[in-house]
């Protein structure tokens, strides 16, 4: 038998697979095969690295050395010079943007240092259409324990005493819920892991369901024993082609070994998985409009209680939980809620997840303990803003959540922490905004998004924030007044009273934190006709400069709507109260005597 003594992992993640990762891992196996090592070394397709913004990345084993941004091209160079030569290629290397250093192993790199892998342990690590791969690292050690060691009450007190809160949003405690459902009395129970992900920006589930869908299957087996049930439904947004893919090979290999379906490993324990299919609508995430898209009815939230614990998927007690969540369930069983309790903070334990998003350098997906700072993960993990640019703002907690600043900067985060600063933790979408973004702006685009997104079921949210987008549109078009400031906050107040679910109930968040957090900027839009950041179309004004025009003509000429004036040879002027703003004349002018001035 062949001995393999060196591994090759690629990124098969849906990132790097966007920039050819797929055909890099198919040439380096046919250079393997060119060069007569393909028994010795092996490829393998892991999951996301995180470190996305670098993609495609390929790390060798067992020297660790990270590579990024591989080309399909740079295969051959790899198995000669590294594998076979043993020379690493230093052009591939990580080059740290603020030392210039060069970076040869991930642990190393500031990205990786402050993080701890929990829910995404095996994430850049395993081949997930392997389940060989994901029992080597202790996968379904926990599900064995739970069938043959312990009682129903034992996991349900491990998980209660491990502090775990859902990462869906909420942050209810995971022991609890799994507790209750366990309470509910019924012939027939649900377990059902929450795959819709529809927050703007967000990838932390999809990246778990694609890099290590074992440990959710592994997960929902645990819960169904502990609560009673029999079977797991995954929901999950046909938009992720590539989770679907690897969940289904996981479901398929489980069955085949036995440790999904009838008789879990010959106890008399059974637990099938089925998948059901969202349609990508951000409502269809909450736990009451899922179970009735599951149902095959609209997709609209209904009032709580009764609980889905108590009553959901057609009727039946339902334990509803997050792919994070779930991801963490095996590691907790296997290590011990001591071990996973001495991780985070007092009231929020564990770690968290967060995909890097915005003007930051390292985009991507990164978990970090519990009580890590923004600060940290913006400038440590996340390398700083981008271009040399100046720290804005910081969005956490997607539609439902808030915008930070500078001064918050060194919050801990946790759940109760982000909601006392006016944000939440939310699913774990952070974006990071410079010094060109502008706050009326930011607040509009989550706006939009919350109208589009509500299922219109109740007039606040349906007509509410539909009237809260129209102001903030009166504002960035230059019509806006002091009066439409207050009204702003008048109406998200009542909003969020009055609206049913946590859809309405949150939406006006990102209007309320900007109107706290930027309130200057927003006078200024309405006082001034000012957008300080250069966003607002309607406060630019093209002008054309006295001491460079040479009156040649060419913007008259161009201008749709006559706002020009001038003869041949003397200097143009434009009439403001015509200009459009369609930007012709600037691109017209050889001059560069135009210019946009906010
Ligand atoms: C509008 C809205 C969208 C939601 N979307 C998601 C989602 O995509 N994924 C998710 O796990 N939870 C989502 N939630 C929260 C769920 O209702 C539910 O609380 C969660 O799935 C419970 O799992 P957990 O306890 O593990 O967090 C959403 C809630 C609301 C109000
Ligand atoms: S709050 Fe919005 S999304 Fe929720 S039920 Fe009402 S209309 Fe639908
Ligand atoms: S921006 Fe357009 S409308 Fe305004 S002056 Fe130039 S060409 Fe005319
Ligand atoms: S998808 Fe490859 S590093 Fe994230």
């Amino acid at each position: 038998m062949t001995k393999i003594n060196q591994h090759i992992l690629t990124c098969g993640g849906t990132g790097c697979r966007a920039s050819e990762s797929k055909i890099l891992a198919a040439r380096l196996k046919e250079e393997l095969k060119n060069f007569d090592l393909d028994q010795n070394v092996k490829v393998v397709e892991s999951g996301c690295f995180g470190f996305c913004e670098k993609g495609p990345i390929v790390k060798l084993l067992p020297d660790n050395t990270f590579y990024t941004q591989v080309k399909p091209k740079d295969a051959k160079e790899i198995v000669e010079e590294h594998v076979l030569k043993g020379r690493k290629i230093s052009r591939l290397l990580y080059k740290d943007p603020t030392t210039n250093e060069t970076i040869d192993e991930s642990k190393s790199m500031g990205f990786y240092k402050k993080q701890i892998r929990i829910a995404t342990r095996n994430c850049g690590f395993i081949d997930p259409e392997n389940i060989g791969e994901y029992v080597a690292r202790n996968g379904y050690e926990a599900l064995g324990k739970t069938v043959f060691e312990l009682k129903p009450d034992d996991i349900i007190n491990t998980i209660k005493a491990s502090g775990l809160r859902g990462r869906g949003g909420g942050g209810f405690p995971t022991g609890l819920k799994w507790e209750l459902t366990a309470k509910s009395e019924s012939e027939k129970k649900y377990v059902v892991c929450n795959a819709d992900e529809g927050d703007p920006g967000a990838f932390m589930d999809r990246s778990i369901l694609e890099g290590d869908p074992h440990s959710v299957l592994e997960a929902m087996a645990i819960c169904g024993y502990a609560i009673g049930a029999d079977e797991g439904l995954i929901y999950i947004r046909a938009e992720y082609p590539l989770a679907i893919e690897r969940l289904k090979i996981a479901i398929k290999q489980a069955e085949e070994v036995g440790l999904i379906g009838d008789n879990i490993l010959g106890s008399d324990f059974s637990f099938n998985i089925k998948l059901k299919y969202g349609a990508g609508a951000f409502v269809c995430g909450e736990e009451t409009a899922l179970i009735h898209s599951m149902e095959g009815f609209r997709g609209e939230p209904t009032l709580k209680p009764p609980f889905p614990a108590e009553r959901g998927y057609f009727d039946k007690p339902t334990n509803v939980n997050n792919v994070e969540t779930l991801a963490n369930i095996a590691a907790i069983i296997n290590k011990g809620a001591e071990w996973y309790s001495s991780i985070g903070t007092e009231k929020s334990k564990g770690t968290k997840v967060f995909a890097l998003a915005g003007k930051i350098n390292n985009v991507g997906l990164i978990e970090v303990p519990m009580g890590t700072t923004l600060r940290e993960v913006i400038f440590d993990i996340g390398g700083g803003i981008k271009d040399g640019k100046k720290f804005k703002a910081v969005q956490t907690g997607g539609p439902s959540g808030g915008c930070l600043t500078e001064e918050h900067l060194d919050t801990h985060i946790d759940f109760d922490n982000l909601l006392a600063i006016g944000s939440m933790m939310g699913s774990g979408g952070m974006i990071v905004m410079d010094e060109d973004d502008c706050m009326v702006s930011v607040a509009k685009f989550y706006l939009e998004f919350t109208v589009e997104e509500s299922c219109g079921k109740c007039a606040p949210c349906r007509i509410g924030n539909k009237r809260l987008l129209e102001i903030l549109e009166k504002i960035s078009n230059g019509k806006g007044t002091r009066d439409d400031l207050f009204l702003l906050r008048n109406m998200s107040e009542v909003i969020k009273d009055s609206s049913l679910c946590g859809l309405g109930q949150t939406s006006p968040n990102p209007v309320l934190s900007t109107l706290d957090n930027f309130w200057d900027e927003f006078v200024e839009h309405v006082d001034d006709n000012k957008c300080r950041a250069g966003q607002c179309k309607s406060m630019l004004k093209y002008v054309i400069s006295e001491d460079d025009c040479v009156g040649c003509t060419a913007c008259f000429r161009v201008c749709p709507t006559g706002a020009i004036t001038g003869s041949k040879k003397e200097v143009h002027i434009i009439n403001q109260d015509l200009c459009i703003k369609c930007g012709a004349c600037m691109d017209k002018c050889h001059f560069e005597s135009i210019e946009l001035i906010a």
